[in-house]
């Protein structure tokens, strides 16, 4: 059985991934801080037949990057699919940044998804893929969302640089891009005045799917 394996699954974007690479196939690893999120996602996967494993894992924390990873070496375990799906944003005057908040979103959504997959390169089969869900917000810059863009913007960069580095090794790093979507990402903020509107990660979840076995770069529009 192939692995899939999916950082803050629990919810949103991440959970649709999941529920689409189980019914491909795949063994689905779950990863995020929410364990009653993730065993709610793996009960709707083993209702409809397929294998899925949860783990507590925090991605601001590195050791626990790369705790996972041996973990999963040890247990004898391949990763055929790795996706950098956890990110969070925070949003507002580029003047009332702070350090803190700065750090908070570095380490989630541009931290983690490079130690993640240096600690996972070992388990990587020789057509192993890594997606990185990045955003618009990775493809342009947008107002009152300056340090949430440079956070996927250095996503972005990170994941071109590897295309290039790994041409020809057989691995693929997939850069995904999208628009606004209808997901609890929007829960506590008022950035946007109507996400109900957005649309919901279903249907970008089947297009990244479908589209990341051709190409290294899926773009959204929503
Ligand atoms: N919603 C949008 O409009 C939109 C648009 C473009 C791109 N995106 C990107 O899409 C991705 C998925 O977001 P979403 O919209 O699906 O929102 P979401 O439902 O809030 O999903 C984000 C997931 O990240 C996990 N997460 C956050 N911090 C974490 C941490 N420190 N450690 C482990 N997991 C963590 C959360 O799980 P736990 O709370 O269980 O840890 C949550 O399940 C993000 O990278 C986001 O930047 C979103």
């Amino acid at each position: 059985m192939k692995n899939c394996f999916i950082t803050g699954s629990g919810s949103g974007l991440g959970k649709e991934l999941a529920l689409l690479y189980s019914q491909k196939s795949f063994h689905v690893h779950l990863a995020g801080r929410n364990i009653e999120k993730l065993a709610a996602v793996k009960r709707e996967i083993e209702a409809a037949g397929g294998v899925a494993t949860i783990y507590s894992l925090d991605v601001s924390q590195p050791e626990s990057l790369e705790k996972i990873a041996a973990s999963l070496q040890s247990s004898g375990c391949s990763i055929d699919i790795l996706i950098n799906n956890a990110g969070i944003g925070m949003f507002g005057p580029f003047s009332a940044t702070t350090v803190e908040m700065m750090e908070t979103i570095f380490s989630v959504n541009v931290y983690a998804p490079i130690l993640l997959t240096k600690a996972f390169l070992p388990l990587l089969t020789s057509s192993g893929m890594v997606i990185n869900i990045i955003s618009t917000a990775g493809l342009r810059g947008k107002k009152h969302e300056a340090i949430y863009c440079a956070s996927k913007f250095a996503l972005r960069g990170l994941t071109e640089s590897l295309q290039k580095e790994y041409e020809g090794s057989g691995l693929r790093f997939v850069a995904a891009y999208m628009g606004g979507m209808n997901t609890p990402f929007w829960d506590h903020s008022n950035h946007v005045e109507h996400p109900s509107r957005f649309p919901l990660p279903k249907e970008i979840a089947k297009q990244i799917v479908h589209e990341a076995e051709e190409q290294l770069e899926v773009i959204i529009k929503t």
